[in-house]
């Protein structure tokens, strides 16, 4: 028996309402080209998804100048440094001294709601909680078919596909003969939400004998932090006081710095991993986002470099589908990629600096602590992690 699909045509098929997706559907919508975005998650569970929590200069510019919202000028936290804390005490990272740039506290559970407010306010078709998503004949002539949800199939037809969807990406899949590069980590992240003050105006990174931990923020009252451990670890067996203990270790020091407890909320263990595949296009689908690449967390370059995917796909979409230009569309894989290997070294080397590796002889911990210090005390050093934090210039 035939199932009655109810068909649509666009000309870009999202597949993928998280920032990206949504990023992408507001810069093409902008541009006078018609879109459906269709995620499997629930407008709820993405607005209750955790992950980082910093925007690079540029990704706080596109927000703002695109017109998706200044919300994040208003309530977002400019952040003009970090501390690197090793050895016992902080040494302050001095973004706007080193390279003139800051860097904003503003979570990613909030750049997902003033982008799903302003696609529902200029009348985007959004299509959240559909199920058996399928995406068809990317070749030539692409298709997505999917149950809304309200039960009924829906097939759409579309002139292109994007795969924004994330990590587990169905879309990342169909790119035939694709090359796909890969790094795994012996750590993890274990990460929470407490109920406390901030102990800090700006984020703290600590390299300790004990492993690596992060002081982030959220609001007045809540703080997010984080805390290397084993990728097998189970969050659930961990009481509050084993988790301060943990915390409180990493950040000992001798400079009178004090961290601040409140009751732990949230706790989850975040994959670590490295990953990028090439390339980002097949016939007439383009992978944007997670989908094609991933970073580990530390630098916060996940959802940073999403948004700088989405920037240029949405120039070269418009090349492609209103100037006929479509080698527009496959020289997107190489615009992209520059940024996305910048970034993955960048992510790497953040991780290598700070984190410790069971294996690692004296000689690797006293290099490490040789690495920091040149990194704290030298104008040099401090540039190469400002510029890379605060985020290279848009190509
Ligand atoms: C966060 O606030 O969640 C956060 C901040 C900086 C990072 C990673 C995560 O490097």
């Amino acid at each position: 028996m035939s199932v009655a699909y109810s068909s649509t045509r666009v000309e870009v098929a999202i597949v993928g309402g998280g920032p990206a997706g949504l990023m992408l559907s507001h810069l093409l919508h902008s541009a006078g080209i018609d879109n459906t975005v269709i995620d499997n998650r629930s407008v709820t569970a993405i607005e209750n998804t955790h992950r980082a929590g910093i925007l690079e200069r540029d990704s706080v510019r596109l927000l703002v100048e695109s017109g998706v919202s200044d919300r994040v000028l208003r309530e977002g936290q400019e952040h003009r440094g970090i501390d690197l804390r090793f050895g016992g005490a902080s040494h302050r990272i001095d973004f706007q001294d080193a390279v003139g740039a800051s860097c904003w506290l503003y979570p990613q559970t909030e750049v997902f709601a003033d982008l799903h407010r302003a696609r529902v306010r200029d009348g985007g078709d959004l299509r959240y909680g559909v199920t058996g998503t399928e995406v068809l004949d990317v070749r030539d002539e692409p298709r997505v078919r999917c149950v809304g949800a309200d039960g009924r199939p829906q097939e759409i037809r579309a002139d292109l596909v994007i795969g924004a969807d994330g990590s587990r990406s169905v879309c990342r899949g169909l790119v035939g003969g694709a090359t796909r590069y890969f790094r795994e980590y012996p750590f993890a992240w274990f990460g929470v939400l407490v109920e406390a003050p901030p102990s800090a105006p700006e984020l703290i990174y600590a390299r300790s004998e004990q492993g690596f931990a992060l002081i982030s923020q959220r609001t007045r009252t809540v703080q997010r932090m984080y805390f290397q451990c084993d990728p097998s670890e189970d969050p659930s067996a961990w009481s509050d006081d084993r988790i301060w203990d943990q915390l409180q270790t990493r950040l000992a020091g001798t400079d009178g710095f004090t961290l601040r407890e409140g009751p732990v909320i949230e706790r989850t263990v975040l994959p670590f991993r490295s990953f990028v595949q090439t390339p980002m296009r097949h016939g007439r689908l383009l992978l944007a986002g997670d989908a094609a690449h991933t970073v580990p967390p530390t630098g916060a370059k996940g959802l940073n470099l999403a948004l700088a995917d989405v920037r240029v796909l949405a120039e070269a979409v418009e090349r492609g589908l209103r100037g006929g230009d479509d080698d527009a569309l496959t020289r997107y894989t190489d615009r992209a990629l520059a940024r996305v290997w910048k970034a993955q070294h960048f992510s790497y080397w953040m991780t290598t600096l700070l984190h410790r590796v069971a294996s690692a002889s004296d000689f690797d911990e006293r290099r490490q602590l040789g690495e920091l210090d040149s990194i704290v005390g030298s104008a040099a050093g401090t540039a190469y992690l400002a510029e890379g934090y605060t985020g290279w210039p848009n190509s």
